[in-house]
């Protein structure tokens, strides 16, 4: 709609601009300056990017095995088995991330690439060759790989032995870990072990909606819960007593959570939400063991229920000791809030994790929607998530890992733009009021397989063409965007903006 500049549109353009930016907007306090050093990445996911699903030797995962077994859970029956073809292409990503100038980039290592059945015994050298090439092409052209170690692609084999319900994960994971680490280290100085393990535990042994579809809520959740941090903790000492000395890089765990602004002024149940949900894995590793009101309620909940023991497993001794302090950095992945309150008459499910949680999440309707249906722009939830963090846990480092905006795939996409332009406002005003933020990624680089939503919700700042075998990328108004912001280091305004209509960055690939 904005592309042309006679008179006429750009009086439409700048009326239609104005119009979304009132929508989701955020006023700024402070320079508009990121600290020198601050770091904009792009991030990207195994899965959800590489395609070659039964390439060079890679063994299956279990999100091969869903999703060509269960067509009907996924939008119009995709699979992840092409999607951005990265495996084969990540010439074009590179390419694409040189263009933003980005420091960092974000992707995962694909578990059965390295390990085809899961076992250190099934090791496989073209995996490796692969992860290899990435990251020496991205140190080349001086941009930093963060990786992270799993991003939900588990290999098929270890689900069969019962997955994250399984305590054998722990010593599994730790052998994965510890070939990366001698792989990668003396390049990888950033790790994630796991991403957003409340998000995959809850939608994988709670909901039934990821693979291995369980269904046993408020039970099987906490459990993978327990062995993700566990698992994540013993990694963490690995590389600290045998790597740490000679690699100095350091170890977070990506974690997501919605902001939960009160309504009514109920900070209390704000709160609550926000340790039931951020809290559940950031206090045992900056504190030591999970939140008191987690431990304290589910064990309420459970006696009440006629249980002899709580539903969540206890971190104690050993396990809370190396636990905590596991982690170098805050690694957080944020892209929308709620409006909490404490819920009067719960409807949820019992036992469950919403039942114990217990309050009741509502939307403004003012909220500006995305294409993804659970996704506001409420920038003002990231800078109090930022608070959050600042106080709650001694204001440790915090690297943005995710924040992003999906829709159903325009190359105009204003909307994008006016996101990205309010939330990086917030990480300005939290930086302003104190917090440690050194770097900020956006999720995500190209267009990819958005798990049950298949094709339809698309983050990306640059389009895949899904049809055409070549999967060429174009990039869409908000990498233009995204590229002015970097080289300036500041949040870049409208004026800014109408200079990217004239298509300076863009460029069909
Ligand atoms: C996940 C990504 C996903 C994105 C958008 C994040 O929570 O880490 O894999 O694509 O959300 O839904």
């Amino acid at each position: 709609m904005c592309s042309s500049f006679l008179f006429i549109g750009i009086l439409v353009c700048v009326f239609s601009i104005s119009q979304t930016l009132n929508t989701c907007d955020l006023p700024a306090r402070g320079s508009p300056y990121f600290p020198k050093n601050f770091s904009f990445g792009v991030a990207t996911s195994a899965y959800q990017v590489e395609g070659g699903w039964n390439s060079d030797g890679k063994g299956p995962s279990i999100w091969d095995d869903f999703t060509h077994n269960y067509p009907h859970m996924i939008k119009n029956g995709a699979t992840g088995d092409v999607s951005a073809d990265s495996y084969h292409r990540f010439d074009m990503d590179l390419a694409a991330l040189k263009e933003l100038n980005v420091s960092h980039y974000r992707f995962s290592i694909s578990w059965p690439r390295i390990f085809p059945n899961g076992d250190i015994s099934s090791r496989n050298q073209m995996g490796i060759d692969y992860y290899n090439d990435v990251i020496d092409k991205l140190l080349a052209n001086g941009i930093e790989p963060m990786v992270t170690m799993f991003h939900y692609d588990l290999p098929s084999e270890i689900q069969k032995i019962g997955g994250f319900a399984n305590p054998l994960l722990i010593p599994k994971f730790v052998m994965y870990a510890t070939e990366l680490f001698e792989d990668f280290g003396d390049r990888v100085k950033i790790w994630m072990t796991f991403n957003e393990p409340l998000v995959f535990c809850k939608a994988s042994y709670a909901e039934a909606r990821y693979p291995p579809l369980v269904d046993v809520p408020g039970v099987a959740d906490y459990l993978c819960v327990d062995h993700t941090i566990k698992a994540h903790a013993a990694a963490y000492k690995v590389y600290k007593s045998r790597f740490y000395e000679k690699q100095r890089g350091k170890i977070g765990m990506a974690l997501d959570s919605y902001f939960f602004l009160p309504k009514l002024n109920e900070t209390e149940a704000s709160h609550r939400a926000l340790q039931f949900n951020i809290g559940f894995l950031a206090h045992p590793i900056f504190h030591g063991g999970y939140p008191e009101i987690m431990v304290k309620d589910i064990e309420t909940n459970s006696l009440n229920e006629g249980r002899i023991a709580s539903r969540l497993p206890r971190l104690e001794g050993y396990w809370k000791e190396i636990v905590k302090g596991s982690a170098d950095f805050f690694a957080l992945n944020h892209y929308t809030s709620r409006l909490i309150k404490r819920s009067v008459d719960p409807t949820f499910m019992n036992p469950s994790f919403e039942r114990d949680t217990d309050v009741d999440e509502t939307v403004d309707p003012t909220w500006l929607n995305g294409g993804a249906p659970w996704l506001y722009c409420v920038p003002e939830g990231l800078e109090g998530m930022l608070k959050f963090i600042r106080e709650e846990y001694n204001n440790i480092e915090v690297i943005i890992t995710e924040n992003g905006w999906g829709d159903s795939g325009e190359l105009e996409d204003d909307n994008r733009i006016q996101y990205l332009k309010s939330y990086l406002q917030a990480v300005l005003n939290a930086i302003h009021d104190g917090s440690h933020i050194t770097g900020y990624t956006y999720w995500s680089l190209v267009d990819n397989f958005e798990w049950a939503n298949g094709y339809t919700a698309r983050f990306g700042l640059y389009a895949v063409d899904m049809n055409s075998p070549k999967r060429e990328r174009t990039p869409k108004k908000s990498a233009g965007y995204y590229n002015q912001v970097i080289k300036s280091n500041k949040i870049v305004n409208e004026v800014d903006m109408y200079r990217l209509m004239k298509n300076q960055f863009v460029t069909k690939r």
